[in-house]
Protein backbone atom coordinates (compact mmCIF):
# COMPACT_ATOMS: atom_id res chain seq x y z
CA UNK A 1 0.00 0.00 0.00
CA UNK A 2 2.81 2.55 1.13
CA UNK A 3 4.52 1.27 -1.82
CA UNK A 4 2.25 1.92 -4.50
CA UNK A 5 1.30 5.86 -2.97
CA UNK A 6 4.57 6.31 -3.20
CA UNK A 7 4.86 4.59 -6.55
CA UNK A 8 1.80 7.16 -7.72
CA UNK A 9 3.33 10.23 -5.76
CA UNK A 10 6.77 9.71 -7.82
CA UNK A 11 4.77 9.54 -10.88
CA UNK A 12 2.61 12.20 -10.31
CA UNK A 13 5.49 14.19 -9.22
CA UNK A 14 7.17 13.24 -12.91
CA UNK A 15 3.87 13.83 -14.80
CA UNK A 16 3.73 17.05 -13.47
CA UNK A 17 7.39 18.52 -14.07
CA UNK A 18 7.41 16.61 -17.48
CA UNK A 19 4.11 17.33 -18.61
CA UNK A 20 5.54 19.98 -21.40
CA UNK A 21 7.84 17.12 -22.69
CA UNK A 22 5.69 14.13 -22.58
CA UNK A 23 3.12 17.05 -24.58
CA UNK A 24 5.46 16.76 -27.36
CA UNK A 25 5.90 13.03 -27.50
CA UNK A 26 2.84 12.47 -27.73
CA UNK A 27 0.61 11.66 -31.00
CA UNK A 28 0.65 14.54 -33.47
CA UNK A 29 -2.39 16.08 -35.05
CA UNK A 30 -3.53 17.77 -38.62
CA UNK A 31 -5.02 20.79 -38.40
CA UNK A 32 -6.65 21.88 -41.17
CA UNK A 33 -7.49 25.66 -41.61
CA UNK A 34 -10.15 26.64 -44.10
CA UNK A 35 -10.36 30.15 -44.60
CA UNK A 36 -6.44 30.19 -44.04
CA UNK A 37 -5.88 33.32 -45.49
CA UNK A 38 -9.17 35.09 -43.82
CA UNK A 39 -9.16 37.60 -41.06
CA UNK A 40 -9.36 35.42 -38.37
CA UNK A 41 -6.80 32.91 -39.27
CA UNK A 42 -4.79 36.30 -39.60
CA UNK A 43 -5.57 37.95 -36.21
CA UNK A 44 -6.58 35.24 -34.44
CA UNK A 45 -5.94 31.50 -35.05
CA UNK A 46 -2.61 31.59 -36.50
CA UNK A 47 -1.03 33.67 -33.85
CA UNK A 48 -2.97 31.39 -31.24
CA UNK A 49 -1.46 28.30 -32.45
CA UNK A 50 2.49 30.26 -33.00
CA UNK A 51 1.93 31.26 -29.30
CA UNK A 52 1.16 27.75 -28.16
CA UNK A 53 3.84 26.11 -30.29
CA UNK A 54 6.53 28.80 -28.53
CA UNK A 55 4.82 27.76 -25.04
CA UNK A 56 5.62 24.00 -25.94
CA UNK A 57 1.90 23.20 -25.49
CA UNK A 58 1.89 21.54 -29.43
CA UNK A 59 2.71 18.14 -29.84
CA UNK A 60 6.12 18.45 -31.75
CA UNK A 61 4.44 15.75 -34.59
CA UNK A 62 1.60 18.28 -35.64
CA UNK A 63 1.24 20.07 -38.77
CA UNK A 64 -1.21 23.07 -39.41
CA UNK A 65 -2.53 22.40 -43.18
CA UNK A 66 -3.61 26.27 -44.96
CA UNK A 67 -6.48 25.88 -47.15
CA UNK A 68 -6.81 28.80 -49.67
CA UNK A 69 -7.33 29.94 -53.28
CA UNK A 70 -6.08 33.26 -53.32
CA UNK A 71 -2.42 32.11 -53.35
CA UNK A 72 -0.31 29.77 -55.26
CA UNK A 73 2.10 28.08 -52.96
CA UNK A 74 3.50 27.33 -49.96
CA UNK A 75 6.19 29.73 -50.37
CA UNK A 76 3.91 32.04 -51.12
CA UNK A 77 1.49 31.71 -48.12
CA UNK A 78 4.88 31.79 -45.50
CA UNK A 79 5.47 35.27 -46.81
CA UNK A 80 1.51 35.87 -46.46
CA UNK A 81 2.46 34.88 -43.17
CA UNK A 82 5.48 36.86 -42.78
CA UNK A 83 3.26 39.81 -43.41
CA UNK A 84 0.32 39.63 -41.47
CA UNK A 85 0.49 37.11 -38.80
CA UNK A 86 3.55 37.73 -37.05
CA UNK A 87 2.59 41.38 -36.12
CA UNK A 88 -0.76 40.22 -34.52
CA UNK A 89 1.18 37.78 -32.34
CA UNK A 90 1.10 38.69 -28.17
CA UNK A 91 4.75 37.82 -27.22
CA UNK A 92 6.41 37.74 -30.17
CA UNK A 93 8.67 34.56 -30.37
CA UNK A 94 12.58 35.02 -31.27
CA UNK A 95 13.12 34.22 -34.88
CA UNK A 96 14.46 30.90 -34.39
CA UNK A 97 10.86 29.86 -32.95
CA UNK A 98 9.22 31.44 -35.59
CA UNK A 99 10.76 29.37 -38.26
CA UNK A 100 10.25 26.45 -36.16
CA UNK A 101 6.79 27.00 -36.22
CA UNK A 102 6.50 27.92 -40.31
CA UNK A 103 8.27 24.13 -40.09
CA UNK A 104 4.97 23.13 -39.25
CA UNK A 105 2.75 24.88 -41.60
CA UNK A 106 1.56 22.87 -45.42
CA UNK A 107 -0.40 24.47 -48.15
CA UNK A 108 -3.45 23.72 -49.74
CA UNK A 109 -4.56 25.71 -52.91
CA UNK A 110 -8.45 24.48 -52.87
CA UNK A 111 -11.16 26.71 -54.68
CA UNK A 112 -13.82 25.59 -51.73
CA UNK A 113 -16.72 25.79 -54.65
CA UNK A 114 -14.90 22.40 -57.23
CA UNK A 115 -15.50 19.29 -55.31
CA UNK A 116 -12.08 17.90 -57.05
CA UNK A 117 -9.79 20.42 -55.45
CA UNK A 118 -10.49 18.01 -52.34
CA UNK A 119 -8.56 15.51 -53.77
CA UNK A 120 -5.49 17.23 -53.40
CA UNK A 121 -5.74 17.98 -49.96
CA UNK A 122 -6.37 14.33 -49.61
CA UNK A 123 -3.62 13.46 -51.23
CA UNK A 124 -1.43 15.99 -48.86
CA UNK A 125 -2.88 15.13 -45.30
CA UNK A 126 -4.19 11.65 -45.52
CA UNK A 127 -0.77 9.88 -45.47
CA UNK A 128 -0.20 12.49 -42.11
CA UNK A 129 -1.14 10.52 -38.93
CA UNK A 130 -2.20 11.47 -35.42
CA UNK A 131 -5.57 13.54 -34.47
CA UNK A 132 -7.52 15.40 -37.88
CA UNK A 133 -8.90 18.77 -36.77
CA UNK A 134 -11.01 20.28 -39.33
CA UNK A 135 -10.99 24.61 -38.91
CA UNK A 136 -13.91 25.87 -40.80
CA UNK A 137 -13.35 29.97 -40.25
CA UNK A 138 -14.94 30.32 -43.72
CA UNK A 139 -18.49 31.73 -44.75
CA UNK A 140 -21.03 29.33 -42.75
CA UNK A 141 -22.86 29.22 -46.35
CA UNK A 142 -19.63 26.89 -46.98
CA UNK A 143 -20.03 25.20 -44.23
CA UNK A 144 -21.94 22.02 -45.35
CA UNK A 145 -20.54 21.75 -49.32
CA UNK A 146 -16.86 21.53 -46.97
CA UNK A 147 -18.38 19.09 -44.67
CA UNK A 148 -19.71 16.97 -47.57
CA UNK A 149 -16.85 17.30 -49.77
CA UNK A 150 -14.97 16.01 -46.66
CA UNK A 151 -17.13 13.05 -46.27
CA UNK A 152 -16.95 12.06 -50.00
CA UNK A 153 -12.93 12.23 -50.21
CA UNK A 154 -13.60 9.92 -47.05
CA UNK A 155 -11.60 12.82 -44.51
CA UNK A 156 -14.26 12.63 -41.91
CA UNK A 157 -13.62 9.63 -40.01
CA UNK A 158 -12.91 10.17 -36.70
CA UNK A 159 -12.25 14.06 -37.14
CA UNK A 160 -12.77 16.94 -35.39
CA UNK A 161 -14.44 19.68 -36.13
CA UNK A 162 -14.27 23.16 -35.39
CA UNK A 163 -17.49 25.55 -36.62
CA UNK A 164 -16.81 29.31 -36.21
CA UNK A 165 -19.93 31.59 -35.05
CA UNK A 166 -21.93 33.06 -36.66
CA UNK A 167 -23.79 29.76 -37.23
CA UNK A 168 -26.71 30.36 -39.12
CA UNK A 169 -28.75 33.37 -39.36
CA UNK A 170 -32.04 32.41 -37.26
CA UNK A 171 -33.05 29.21 -35.63
CA UNK A 172 -34.06 27.56 -39.03
CA UNK A 173 -30.71 27.95 -40.84
CA UNK A 174 -28.69 27.44 -37.65
CA UNK A 175 -30.22 23.66 -37.45
CA UNK A 176 -30.19 23.12 -41.48
CA UNK A 177 -26.13 23.60 -40.95
CA UNK A 178 -26.00 21.26 -37.65
CA UNK A 179 -28.24 18.30 -39.31
CA UNK A 180 -26.16 18.48 -42.20
CA UNK A 181 -22.98 18.77 -40.34
CA UNK A 182 -24.64 16.30 -37.72
CA UNK A 183 -24.57 13.35 -40.55
CA UNK A 184 -21.17 13.66 -41.18
CA UNK A 185 -19.92 14.45 -37.21
CA UNK A 186 -20.90 12.90 -34.21
CA UNK A 187 -22.01 15.18 -31.81
CA UNK A 188 -18.84 14.37 -29.15
CA UNK A 189 -17.00 15.77 -32.47
CA UNK A 190 -17.88 19.18 -33.00
CA UNK A 191 -16.66 22.15 -31.48
CA UNK A 192 -19.05 25.11 -31.97
CA UNK A 193 -16.76 28.03 -30.88
CA UNK A 194 -17.86 30.73 -28.83
CA UNK A 195 -14.15 32.67 -27.98
CA UNK A 196 -15.91 34.28 -24.73
CA UNK A 197 -15.79 30.69 -23.32
CA UNK A 198 -12.44 30.53 -23.59
CA UNK A 199 -11.48 34.06 -21.68
CA UNK A 200 -9.60 33.63 -18.47
CA UNK A 201 -12.34 35.71 -16.10
CA UNK A 202 -15.09 33.74 -17.92
CA UNK A 203 -13.10 30.72 -15.83
CA UNK A 204 -12.37 32.59 -13.18
CA UNK A 205 -16.87 33.09 -12.69
CA UNK A 206 -16.87 29.77 -12.32
CA UNK A 207 -13.87 29.64 -9.98
CA UNK A 208 -15.32 32.07 -7.91
CA UNK A 209 -18.90 30.87 -7.99
CA UNK A 210 -18.24 27.28 -7.43
CA UNK A 211 -14.72 27.33 -5.33
CA UNK A 212 -15.70 29.19 -2.74
CA UNK A 213 -19.20 29.26 -0.57
CA UNK A 214 -19.17 32.54 0.55
CA UNK A 215 -21.25 33.75 -2.41
CA UNK A 216 -23.61 30.97 -3.05
CA UNK A 217 -26.30 31.65 -0.16
CA UNK A 218 -26.21 35.22 -1.69
CA UNK A 219 -26.40 34.15 -5.35
CA UNK A 220 -30.32 34.11 -5.51
CA UNK A 221 -33.75 36.32 -5.72
CA UNK A 222 -33.78 37.08 -1.93
CA UNK A 223 -30.27 38.59 -2.20
CA UNK A 224 -29.45 40.00 -5.55
CA UNK A 225 -31.79 43.09 -6.87
CA UNK A 226 -30.23 42.55 -10.50
CA UNK A 227 -27.38 41.69 -12.58
CA UNK A 228 -25.88 43.79 -15.27
CA UNK A 229 -23.58 42.33 -18.14
CA UNK A 230 -22.71 44.79 -20.37
CA UNK A 231 -20.02 43.96 -23.23
CA UNK A 232 -19.27 47.86 -24.63
CA UNK A 233 -16.77 48.71 -27.96
CA UNK A 234 -14.90 51.37 -29.09
CA UNK A 235 -14.27 49.66 -32.44
CA UNK A 236 -16.80 50.02 -35.45
CA UNK A 237 -17.29 47.76 -37.91
CA UNK A 238 -13.82 47.29 -39.05
CA UNK A 239 -14.25 46.26 -42.51
CA UNK A 240 -16.61 44.05 -41.90
CA UNK A 241 -19.40 46.10 -42.62
CA UNK A 242 -21.01 43.75 -45.69
CA UNK A 243 -21.47 40.72 -42.91
CA UNK A 244 -22.08 43.26 -40.10
CA UNK A 245 -25.12 44.46 -42.29
CA UNK A 246 -26.61 41.72 -42.67
CA UNK A 247 -26.16 40.60 -39.18
CA UNK A 248 -26.48 43.18 -36.66
CA UNK A 249 -26.13 43.20 -32.78
CA UNK A 250 -28.57 40.93 -31.86
CA UNK A 251 -27.20 38.33 -33.47
CA UNK A 252 -23.32 39.14 -33.66
CA UNK A 253 -23.47 39.57 -29.58
CA UNK A 254 -26.38 38.68 -27.94
CA UNK A 255 -27.18 35.38 -28.63
CA UNK A 256 -24.40 33.71 -28.69
CA UNK A 257 -21.68 35.97 -26.35
CA UNK A 258 -24.11 37.30 -23.74
CA UNK A 259 -26.55 34.62 -23.33
CA UNK A 260 -23.40 32.42 -22.90
CA UNK A 261 -22.09 34.77 -19.98
CA UNK A 262 -25.92 34.88 -18.87
CA UNK A 263 -25.89 31.13 -18.63
CA UNK A 264 -22.88 30.83 -16.84
CA UNK A 265 -24.14 33.80 -14.03
CA UNK A 266 -27.07 32.31 -13.27
CA UNK A 267 -26.76 28.54 -13.78
CA UNK A 268 -27.31 25.79 -10.40
CA UNK A 269 -23.36 24.42 -9.54
CA UNK A 270 -22.71 21.37 -11.80
CA UNK A 271 -21.88 18.05 -10.30
CA UNK A 272 -18.53 18.10 -11.75
CA UNK A 273 -16.60 20.34 -14.24
CA UNK A 274 -17.13 17.78 -17.04
CA UNK A 275 -18.60 18.51 -20.28
CA UNK A 276 -21.87 17.90 -20.04
CA UNK A 277 -22.62 18.58 -16.57
CA UNK A 278 -21.91 22.14 -17.05
CA UNK A 279 -23.57 22.06 -20.70
CA UNK A 280 -26.05 20.80 -19.09
CA UNK A 281 -26.53 23.54 -16.23
CA UNK A 282 -26.00 26.16 -18.80
CA UNK A 283 -28.81 24.65 -20.94
CA UNK A 284 -31.54 24.67 -18.03
CA UNK A 285 -30.65 28.43 -17.82
CA UNK A 286 -31.28 29.01 -21.67
CA UNK A 287 -34.61 27.31 -21.56
CA UNK A 288 -35.49 28.98 -18.75
CA UNK A 289 -35.36 32.29 -19.89
CA UNK A 290 -39.03 34.21 -20.05
CA UNK A 291 -40.42 33.90 -23.43
CA UNK A 292 -40.62 37.67 -24.65
CA UNK A 293 -43.96 38.20 -26.27
CA UNK A 294 -44.11 40.78 -28.85
CA UNK A 295 -46.39 43.24 -27.36
CA UNK A 296 -43.54 43.67 -24.68
CA UNK A 297 -40.49 44.02 -26.73
CA UNK A 298 -40.67 47.87 -26.92
CA UNK A 299 -41.05 48.42 -22.92
CA UNK A 300 -38.05 45.45 -22.47
CA UNK A 301 -35.58 45.81 -25.47
CA UNK A 302 -33.75 48.95 -27.12
CA UNK A 303 -32.41 48.57 -30.46
CA UNK A 304 -29.92 51.68 -31.39
CA UNK A 305 -27.63 52.82 -34.33
CA UNK A 306 -24.32 54.98 -34.08
CA UNK A 307 -24.18 58.34 -36.19
CA UNK A 308 -21.03 60.11 -36.21
CA UNK A 309 -19.17 61.20 -33.07
CA UNK A 310 -15.72 61.85 -31.30
CA UNK A 311 -14.30 59.04 -29.93
CA UNK A 312 -10.75 59.11 -27.52
CA UNK A 313 -10.69 62.79 -29.43
CA UNK A 314 -11.41 61.61 -33.29
CA UNK A 315 -14.04 61.98 -35.38
CA UNK A 316 -15.44 58.58 -36.34
CA UNK A 317 -18.27 58.27 -39.36
CA UNK A 318 -21.82 57.32 -38.60
CA UNK A 319 -22.42 53.57 -39.39
CA UNK A 320 -24.16 53.90 -42.66
CA UNK A 321 -21.41 55.30 -44.06
CA UNK A 322 -19.06 52.40 -42.66
CA UNK A 323 -17.69 50.41 -46.14
CA UNK A 324 -20.14 47.88 -46.97
CA UNK A 325 -23.07 49.27 -45.08
CA UNK A 326 -25.95 50.25 -46.98
CA UNK A 327 -26.82 53.96 -46.03
CA UNK A 328 -30.62 53.58 -45.30
CA UNK A 329 -29.12 50.65 -43.02
CA UNK A 330 -31.75 50.20 -40.37
CA UNK A 331 -29.64 47.12 -39.14
CA UNK A 332 -28.74 47.50 -34.87
CA UNK A 333 -25.46 48.49 -33.59
CA UNK A 334 -26.27 48.24 -29.75
CA UNK A 335 -28.99 46.48 -28.00
CA UNK A 336 -29.97 46.72 -23.83
CA UNK A 337 -32.36 44.74 -23.11
CA UNK A 338 -34.19 43.11 -19.65
CA UNK A 339 -34.07 39.45 -19.56
CA UNK A 340 -36.04 37.16 -16.64
CA UNK A 341 -35.33 33.86 -15.62
CA UNK A 342 -38.33 31.34 -14.98
CA UNK A 343 -37.04 29.60 -11.89
CA UNK A 344 -36.99 29.34 -7.90
CA UNK A 345 -33.69 30.63 -7.85
CA UNK A 346 -33.87 33.93 -10.16
CA UNK A 347 -37.46 34.71 -10.89
CA UNK A 348 -38.70 38.66 -10.65
CA UNK A 349 -35.08 39.32 -10.70
CA UNK A 350 -34.16 41.79 -14.11
CA UNK A 351 -30.78 40.67 -15.80
CA UNK A 352 -29.79 43.73 -18.02
CA UNK A 353 -27.81 42.56 -21.07
CA UNK A 354 -26.05 45.28 -22.99
CA UNK A 355 -23.84 45.45 -26.21
CA UNK A 356 -22.73 48.08 -28.50
CA UNK A 357 -20.13 49.46 -31.32
CA UNK A 358 -18.75 52.57 -31.07
CA UNK A 359 -19.24 53.27 -27.52
CA UNK A 360 -17.61 55.42 -25.14
CA UNK A 361 -15.32 52.97 -23.52
CA UNK A 362 -14.25 48.96 -24.28
CA UNK A 363 -15.41 47.14 -21.44
CA UNK A 364 -16.82 43.91 -20.33
CA UNK A 365 -18.51 43.10 -17.11
CA UNK A 366 -20.82 41.43 -14.96
CA UNK A 367 -22.06 43.98 -12.30
CA UNK A 368 -24.30 41.89 -9.38
CA UNK A 369 -26.36 44.17 -7.15
CA UNK A 370 -27.74 43.10 -3.76
CA UNK A 371 -30.51 44.12 -1.94
CA UNK A 372 -30.24 47.05 0.39
CA UNK A 373 -30.67 46.48 4.18
CA UNK A 374 -34.05 46.10 5.26
CA UNK A 375 -34.23 48.68 7.94
CA UNK A 376 -31.21 51.54 7.59
CA UNK A 377 -30.31 52.26 11.47
CA UNK A 378 -27.43 55.35 9.11
CA UNK A 379 -29.86 56.91 7.77
CA UNK A 380 -30.85 56.63 3.59
CA UNK A 381 -27.33 55.94 2.10
CA UNK A 382 -27.75 52.48 3.67
CA UNK A 383 -31.31 51.95 1.76
CA UNK A 384 -29.77 52.34 -1.76
CA UNK A 385 -29.39 49.23 -3.60
CA UNK A 386 -26.54 48.65 -4.74
CA UNK A 387 -24.64 49.71 -1.92
CA UNK A 388 -23.18 46.05 -2.41
CA UNK A 389 -22.40 45.16 -5.15
CA UNK A 390 -20.14 42.87 -7.05
CA UNK A 391 -18.24 43.73 -10.17
CA UNK A 392 -16.85 40.95 -12.08
CA UNK A 393 -14.23 43.10 -15.00
CA UNK A 394 -13.69 40.50 -17.70
CA UNK A 395 -11.89 43.35 -20.10
CA UNK A 396 -10.02 45.39 -20.75
CA UNK A 397 -8.21 44.52 -17.14
CA UNK A 398 -9.39 41.71 -14.88
CA UNK A 399 -10.74 42.21 -11.68
CA UNK A 400 -13.40 41.45 -9.31
CA UNK A 401 -14.28 43.98 -6.83
CA UNK A 402 -16.55 44.46 -3.81
CA UNK A 403 -18.47 47.48 -2.61
CA UNK A 404 -19.42 48.08 0.47
CA UNK A 405 -20.33 50.73 2.89
CA UNK A 406 -17.89 52.05 5.65
CA UNK A 407 -17.95 54.47 7.96
CA UNK A 408 -15.93 58.03 6.93
CA UNK A 409 -13.29 58.77 9.10
CA UNK A 410 -13.97 61.70 11.35
CA UNK A 411 -16.67 63.15 13.61
CA UNK A 412 -20.16 61.92 13.07
CA UNK A 413 -21.40 58.60 11.36
CA UNK A 414 -21.25 59.40 7.43
CA UNK A 415 -21.42 56.25 5.39
CA UNK A 416 -19.56 56.15 1.96
CA UNK A 417 -18.99 53.40 -0.46
CA UNK A 418 -15.59 51.93 -0.60
CA UNK A 419 -14.54 48.52 -2.52
CA UNK A 420 -12.55 45.55 -1.75
CA UNK A 421 -10.54 44.41 -4.51
CA UNK A 422 -8.38 41.91 -6.39
CA UNK A 423 -6.84 42.38 -9.14
CA UNK A 424 -5.41 39.50 -11.36
CA UNK A 425 -2.61 41.07 -13.23
CA UNK A 426 -1.23 42.61 -10.04
CA UNK A 427 -2.13 39.23 -8.18
CA UNK A 428 -0.53 36.61 -10.72
CA UNK A 429 2.13 38.53 -12.72
CA UNK A 430 1.72 35.85 -15.31
CA UNK A 431 0.57 36.31 -18.97
CA UNK A 432 -2.41 35.82 -19.32
CA UNK A 433 -3.69 33.08 -22.27
CA UNK A 434 -5.82 34.51 -25.02
CA UNK A 435 -9.15 32.75 -25.37
CA UNK A 436 -8.06 31.50 -28.90
CA UNK A 437 -5.17 29.67 -27.37
CA UNK A 438 -6.81 27.95 -24.95
CA UNK A 439 -9.65 26.95 -27.13
CA UNK A 440 -7.52 25.76 -29.79
CA UNK A 441 -5.86 23.38 -27.33
CA UNK A 442 -8.72 22.23 -25.64
CA UNK A 443 -9.67 21.10 -29.82
CA UNK A 444 -6.48 19.44 -29.97
CA UNK A 445 -6.63 17.83 -27.02
CA UNK A 446 -10.68 16.66 -27.45
CA UNK A 447 -11.62 18.51 -24.43
CA UNK A 448 -15.82 20.11 -25.40
CA UNK A 449 -16.55 21.30 -22.05
CA UNK A 450 -15.78 25.33 -23.25
CA UNK A 451 -17.30 24.77 -26.53
CA UNK A 452 -21.34 25.08 -27.20
CA UNK A 453 -23.30 22.03 -27.22
CA UNK A 454 -26.31 22.15 -30.22
CA UNK A 455 -29.19 22.04 -27.36
CA UNK A 456 -27.83 25.41 -26.09
CA UNK A 457 -27.63 27.35 -29.77
CA UNK A 458 -30.84 26.40 -30.43
CA UNK A 459 -32.65 27.35 -27.12
CA UNK A 460 -30.64 30.49 -27.53
CA UNK A 461 -32.50 31.07 -31.18
CA UNK A 462 -35.67 30.00 -29.78
CA UNK A 463 -35.39 32.65 -26.96
CA UNK A 464 -33.89 35.50 -29.76
CA UNK A 465 -36.12 35.20 -32.46
CA UNK A 466 -39.16 37.11 -31.22
CA UNK A 467 -37.09 39.87 -31.05
CA UNK A 468 -35.88 39.56 -34.46
CA UNK A 469 -39.36 39.24 -35.77
CA UNK A 470 -40.88 41.39 -34.02
CA UNK A 471 -38.29 44.68 -35.15
CA UNK A 472 -38.60 43.08 -38.49
CA UNK A 473 -42.38 43.48 -38.54
CA UNK A 474 -42.48 46.65 -36.92
CA UNK A 475 -39.93 48.02 -39.43
CA UNK A 476 -39.28 51.13 -37.65
CA UNK A 477 -35.31 52.82 -37.28
CA UNK A 478 -33.04 51.86 -34.30
CA UNK A 479 -33.03 54.91 -32.28
CA UNK A 480 -29.26 56.78 -33.30
CA UNK A 481 -26.84 57.44 -30.61
CA UNK A 482 -23.95 59.51 -31.08
CA UNK A 483 -20.27 57.47 -31.53
CA UNK A 484 -18.33 57.47 -27.79
CA UNK A 485 -21.61 57.60 -26.15
CA UNK A 486 -23.20 54.97 -23.81
CA UNK A 487 -26.03 54.08 -26.57
CA UNK A 488 -29.51 55.25 -27.12
CA UNK A 489 -30.97 57.20 -24.03
CA UNK A 490 -33.67 54.67 -24.11
CA UNK A 491 -30.84 52.52 -22.54
CA UNK A 492 -31.14 54.55 -19.29
CA UNK A 493 -34.61 54.84 -18.91
CA UNK A 494 -35.14 50.87 -19.28
CA UNK A 495 -33.23 50.46 -16.15
CA UNK A 496 -34.77 53.49 -14.10
CA UNK A 497 -37.77 52.16 -14.87
CA UNK A 498 -36.79 49.51 -12.38
CA UNK A 499 -35.26 52.35 -9.87
CA UNK A 500 -31.83 51.62 -11.12
CA UNK A 501 -29.06 53.04 -13.77
CA UNK A 502 -25.62 51.41 -15.46
CA UNK A 503 -22.74 51.34 -13.76
CA UNK A 504 -21.27 54.33 -15.03
CA UNK A 505 -23.93 56.19 -14.31
CA UNK A 506 -23.40 56.13 -11.04
CA UNK A 507 -21.33 58.56 -9.94
C1 LIG B 1 -17.10 38.70 -32.21
C2 LIG B 1 -18.02 39.63 -32.95
O1 LIG B 1 -17.72 37.47 -31.99
O2 LIG B 1 -16.74 39.28 -30.96
C3 LIG B 1 -17.37 40.98 -33.15
O3 LIG B 1 -18.35 39.06 -34.21
C4 LIG B 1 -16.90 41.55 -31.84
O4 LIG B 1 -18.26 41.88 -33.78
C5 LIG B 1 -16.06 40.52 -31.07
O5 LIG B 1 -16.12 42.70 -32.11
C6 LIG B 1 -15.76 41.01 -29.67
O6 LIG B 1 -14.83 40.14 -29.07
P1 LIG B 1 -13.79 40.66 -27.97
O7 LIG B 1 -13.11 39.43 -27.52
O8 LIG B 1 -12.91 41.64 -28.66
O9 LIG B 1 -14.61 41.33 -26.92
Amino acid sequence: MGLRFLRNGLLGLYLQRHHQHIMQVDTGFTFILFGGTGDLAMRKILPSLYQAHCGGLLPTAGRIAAVARGLSNREAYVQWMHTHVRNHVKLAGDDASWNDFLKRILFVRVDLGRPEDYALLRDIISPLSGIRVFYLATRPSLFVPICRALSTMGLSNDARIVLEKPLGYDLQSSNTINDAVGEIFVESHIYRIDHYLGKEPVQNLLALRFGNALFEPLWRREWVESIQITIAEELGVEGRGDFYDNTGALRDMVQNHLLQLLSIVAMEPPHSMHTNALRDEKLRVLRALKPIKPCDISRIAVRGQYHMGVLNGITVPAYVNERGVSTSSMTETFVALKVEIENWRWAGVPFFLRTGKRLANRVAEIVVNFRAVPHSVFGSMALRNGSNRLVIRLQPNEFIRLYCLAKQPGEGMNLQSVHLDLAFDEFFQKDRMEAYQRLLLDVINGRLALFVHRDEQEAAWQWVEPILAEWNRLGTAPRRYAAGTWGPAAASALLARHGTCWLEEEN
